[in-house]
């Protein structure tokens, strides 16, 4: 699979999302990459224990391998990410690496975005999730008692290792949190993605595999154009102001892609009621994600949610900012004024 190369603004200018066939040349290719640099490797245990990777290299004491979860996703466990660093001596030459899902990604991201002001990090995404979306883009955070993400910094990787590997340990429900990020793609940029996402017959790593380029390529476009969301990157948050409130209100018992697509669909009628969209709109969107078993109706009323949403970080002159569908591969802004 071809490469990728992202162009941005800062510093580093660019950096490549390289495709790597096996989790062995995958290995090659990270030790060159750390070359000789001091470095702390972050995996969640899961990965740990289920990943053969680990059988290939475990690191030795550069490893840190810490519980999973988005309930892990807060300030202590950046601090015990630091703690770990410091007892390993690293100085602003070494590198920080995530071999894990978006939870780790972001938070090692974040890390290294604040250790000694910022060091180097490489992104090795192990989930679909954070293979087709976390791992690109460099936004990195955590969650605090007022919200998800509510916390963090732009600090972009200076690689991204992919390995679709990777998938065939990962369980069938975490297919469906990357999926719903993928769909999300196609119904804000590209048409075509959308169809292709919807024509597979079923959803497993075979059938996915050959579309992860395409869904990172998609994002990639908009984050070149946008790096620190002043504008259109604000469309790849489609879903995620009502998914975020799902997610909290859930008590991170529903995981972030299954809460988008809620959030996707909730957006959707929305944009309906306010005649920006049609119902077919709203028919379609339901359809790709209940086609792979994704349920999209959820327990909480409409004004919880709203209440839950007020924290959102997308927010302009105080008024919360939909990201809305007016059709499959474009969406709009839209400003909430009195509905909350
Ligand atoms: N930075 C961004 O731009 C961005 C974008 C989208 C989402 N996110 C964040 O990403 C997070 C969600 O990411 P996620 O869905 O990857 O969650 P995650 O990191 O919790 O991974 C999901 C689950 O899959 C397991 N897992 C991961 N890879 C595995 C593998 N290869 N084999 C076996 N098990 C494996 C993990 O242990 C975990 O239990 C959220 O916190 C969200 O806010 C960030």
């Amino acid at each position: 699979m071809k490469n990728l190369t992202i162009e941005i603004s800062g510093q580093p200018s660019h950096y490549d999302i390289v495709f790597e066939e096996t989790l062995v040349s995958l290995d090659k290719s990270l030790k060159a990459q750390i070359k000789r640099r001091n470095y702390l490797v972050v995996t969640d245990r899961n990965i740990y224990e289920k990943s053969p990777f680990f059988r290939l290299n475990d690191f030795k004491n550069h490893l840190l391998v810490l519980p999973p979860g988005e309930s892990e996703k807060k300030w202590e466990t950046v601090v015990k990410i630091l703690d770990k660093a410091f007892e390993l001596d690293l100085d602003r030459q070494s590198v920080f690496v995530a071999i894990s899902g978006g939870v780790y990604g972001d938070m090692v991201g974040f890390a290294s975005a604040v250790f000694m002001r910022g060091v180097p990090f490489i992104q090795v995404p192990t989930s679909l999730l954070a293979m087709v979306d976390s791992s690109v883009g460099g936004k990195t955070g955590f969650d605090c008692a007022q919200g998800k993400n509510l916390i963090g910094a732009f600090h972009q990787p200076e690689k991204v290792l992919c390995a679709a590997d990777f998938l065939k340990t990962l369980p069938h429900e975490e297919l469906k949190n990357g999926f719903c990020e993928m769909v999300k793609h196609g119904i804000v940029a590209d048409e075509i993605h959308f169809k292709s996402l919807e024509s597979m017959p079923s959803l497993t790593v075979k059938t996915i595999m050959p579309l992860i380029r395409d869904s990172i390529a998609i994002k990639q476009k908009i984050v070149e154009q946008d790096e620190k969301e002043a504008g259109i990157r604000g469309y790849l948050n489609l879903g995620h102001t009502f998914g975020h409130a799902i997610e909290q209100l859930s008590d991170f018992k529903i995981p972030h892609g299954q809460a988008v697509a809620m959030g996707c669909v909730m957006a959707a009628e929305f944009a309906y009621k306010k005649e920006i969209s049609s119902a077919e709109l709203v028919a379609v969107i339901r359809a790709i994600f209940e086609k792979f078993e994704i349920g999209v109706d959820c327990e909480f009323s409409q004004t919880a949610i709203f209440k839950a949403m007020r924290h959102d970080k997308k927010k302009k002159d105080g008024h919360i900012r939909l990201i809305l569908p007016e059709a499959i591969g474009r969406v709009r802004y839209y400003e909430m004024a009195d509905e909350l």
